[in-house]
């Protein structure tokens, strides 16, 4: 699904702040990633969804040399990821709804279709009397919740969050983490950046851990051959 082979990344003319990341995301695999602010987390997502390029190194997503895909090719591959960026990035001027259907109405999908799937996500995650809100009028928590929303509306092949439950409680992260987790049954990839330990310590799975733009030897929280049980 993900493969990154010696990959660095530096912004403009600065030091690299990812330097030398080899791994692999199997397709299905559900991987944390974890490590202190500024370690280079988000940067390592932003490669992963696109949105940067590497500075040297090679990445292949869903088996495809990046380096070798034509940029008019991009946005295609980019539909099949969902994204929940570290800060949101709703479109203040839409509504909940809006936002939210936003993703199937791009990828031509029915407006009745559209309607019973948006209603009933936003209804799951405890949203259903804000469909008509604007995001500027919501709490942290409940922009995050639209933001989760709108990235597996689409049932995406590989989806990308970053620090997903840094705004919302207890008991709504760990239905969130579930419903990430349910996806991954489906057979969605996942990779979720978080510094929730405790979230990470009831999940238990696999782990890539970065400290200042490198990834540390033992990135597994768990040896691939335990049994992964499923959070309580
Ligand atoms: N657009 C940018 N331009 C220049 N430097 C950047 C940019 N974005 C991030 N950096 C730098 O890259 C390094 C890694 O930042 P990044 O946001 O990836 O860290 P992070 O692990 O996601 O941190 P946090 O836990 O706070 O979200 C930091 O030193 C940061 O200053
Ligand atoms: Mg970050």
């Amino acid at each position: 699904m993900v493969r990154f082979e010696n990959v660095g990344l530096r912004y403009g003319n600065g030091p690299e702040v990812l330097r030398d990341l080899s791994f692999e995301l199997a397709p299905g695999s559900f991987h944390f990633l974890t490590g202190p602010t500024g370690a280079g987390k988000s940067s390592l997502l932003k490669l992963l969804y696109l949105s940067e390029r590497p500075s040297r190194g090679l990445i292949t997503l869903f088996g495809e040399p990046l380096s070798k895909v034509p940029r008019e090719q991009l946005p295609d591959m980019r539909r099949r990821i969902g994204v929940v960026f570290q800060d949101f990035r709703l479109l203040d001027h839409m509504s909940v709804f809006d936002n939210v259907a936003l993703p199937l109405r791009i990828a031509g999908q029915g407006e009745k279709h559209t309607r019973e799937a948006v209603s009933e996500l936003l209804e799951w995650v405890g949203l259903a009397d804000k469909l008509d809100a604007l995001p500027p009028t919501l709490s942290g928590g409940q922009k995050q919740l639209v933001a989760i929303a709108r990235a597996v509306i689409t049932s995406p092949q590989l989806i990308i969050a970053d620090e997903p439950t840094g705004n919302i409680d207890r008991d709504m992260s760990m239905k969130i983490m579930r419903l990430f987790i349910e996806l991954n049954k489906q057979g969605t990839t996942c990779i979720v950046a978080t510094h929730d330990w405790p979230l990470i310590d009831k999940i238990k799975r696999p782990m890539l851990e970065l400290f200042e733009g490198k990834l540390a030897e033992a990135s597994w929280w768990l040896k691939p051959d335990e049994t992964l049980e499923d959070p309580a």
